[in-house]
């Protein structure tokens, strides 16, 4: 289970997304092999495909700090159904987490179902198949 923290952060940031376009607000919360939170929202634009979701977002505050490794992942969206990350954060996460690392998944009131990097993204093309890990590679 996520901390109360790393929920009530994903919270906080969900209430913050700009989303007038599809009125859908997402939060993210990565916490990074450091120990530290990082949060992200989705940011729609009325050029439509120029918005960016929250998964993205986390990732880059992440990037940002000078951590490169996910351990654990929570994304909190609004409504009925079960949020899923989509198909392109699915492979963003995956650049930075490894196929155990656990992913929950939320709506405003808590955790729905927890899942794992494997599961949410099988079979994955990833920074294995390349030269090297980029997380250590010093650039
Ligand atoms: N969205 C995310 O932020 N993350 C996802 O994984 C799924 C979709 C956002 C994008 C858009 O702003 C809104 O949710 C509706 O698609």
């Amino acid at each position: 289970m996520p901390s109360a923290e790393m929920i009530a952060l994903a919270r906080a940031v969900m209430g913050r997304a700009y989303a007038p376009y599809s009125k859908f607000r997402v939060g993210a919360v990565l916490r990074g092999a450091n120990g530290k939170l990082y949060a992200g929202c989705n940011v729609e634009n009325s050029a439509y495909p120029q918005g960016t979701c929250a998964e993205v977002a986390a990732i880059a505050a992440m990037v940002a700090d000078g951590e490169r490794r996910i351990v654990e992942a929570l994304v909190m969206g609004e409504g009925e159904v079960l949020i899923a990350p989509c198909g392109g954060c699915r492979q963003h996460l995956r650049e930075f987490a490894a196929d155990m690392v656990p992913i929950h998944l939320c709506d405003c009131t808590g955790v729905r179902r927890t899942v794992t990097m494997g599961e949410l993204l099988p079979l994955a093309f990833g920074p294995h198949h390349l030269a090297g890990p980029p997380h250590d590679d010093g650039g």
